[in-house]
């Protein structure tokens, strides 16, 4: 338990289960003393993340795909807990089809459905935000390697993330302004349910283990450390970066 966090109130979005990496995140946040606050997608997410946080004032439904739901989740995060210190995007989505075999096979509704949840999400999520976010604030969302090299079957969504990060840096100079930074965060392949829509995932996440420098996967626990980093005012000099927690497999 540390105190980098006190007092500070961050929004954690995209739990869906406890191997969730905004999971981690959130545990971290929670560790350094932030009270934190969740969305969940929809019905069926909020019953598995109510067995995770059984505190219902703290759980609020979120579907990015749409902006109203997105407007009325900050509305209902104004009126139960009023103004936040930081937020955390941990959010993607591509069709299964869309994440296998040859990128020239991307149907043009589903390059729009993965840019729009994955990466557009991002922006919506900072327009509806802002009026809640204090000065000083942070905001980091997730990304993965797949965004700089051509990874098998990640395919659109590599080209999300890159679009994401992208996002990232045109947001930190748009925000920094208002005293909100924003950054992301590079992952390295961890086994969650999202990676599961990926086709032959296994050998993405052994071929990803391989690299490490000691051969052992990243946690969501070693994820999120670097997210309370990003959250707190150890960071107040990172804006509009791209922070490897992988390690070393960006490397190697
Ligand atoms: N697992 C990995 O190997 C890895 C590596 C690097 C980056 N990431 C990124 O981390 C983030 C979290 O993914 P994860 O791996 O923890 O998987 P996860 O399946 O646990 O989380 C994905 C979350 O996205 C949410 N989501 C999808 N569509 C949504 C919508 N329309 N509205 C609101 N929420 C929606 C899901 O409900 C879920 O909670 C994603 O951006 C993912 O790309 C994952």
């Amino acid at each position: 338990m540390g105190n980098l966090l006190e007092n500070k109130k961050i929004l954690v979005m995209g739990v869906a289960n406890k191997r969730s990496i905004a999971w981690g995140c959130a545990n971290a946040l929670e560790e350094q003393g932030a009270t934190v606050i969740y969305t969940y997608q929809n019905e069926r997410m909020k019953k598995s993340v109510s067995r995770l946080v059984t505190d219902e004032e703290r759980l609020i439904e979120c579907d990015v795909a749409q902006d109203e739901s997105i407007e009325q989740a900050f509305a209902e995060v104004k009126n139960r807990f009023g103004k936040l210190d930081g937020i955390v995007h941990a959010i993607a989505f591509a069709n299964k089809e869309e994440l296998a075999g040859d990128i020239q096979n991307t149907s043009r509704e589903g390059y729009a459905l993965a840019n729009n949840i994955s990466s557009y999400s991002l922006l919506a999520v900072a327009h509806y935000g802002q009026e809640l976010l204090n000065d000083p604030a942070s905001i980091v969302t997730l990304t993965y390697f797949g965004s700089e090299r051509a990874i098998p079957n990640y395919n659109v969504m590599g080209v999300a993330k890159a679009a994401l990060e992208a996002n990232v840096r045109y947001l930190a100079r748009d925000m920094g302004k208002y005293g909100v930074r924003v950054n992301a965060i590079s992952a390295g392949a961890v086994k969650t349910l999202a990676v599961t829509g990926v086709k032959d995932h296994s050998n993405l996440l052994q071929e990803s283990q391989d690299r490490t420098v000691d051969g052992a996967s990243v946690t969501t626990k070693e994820i999120g450390g670097a997210c309370a980093f990003l959250m707190s005012d150890l960071s107040t000099g990172v804006v509009g970066d791209t922070i490897y927690v992988d390690k070393g497999v960006h490397l190697i």
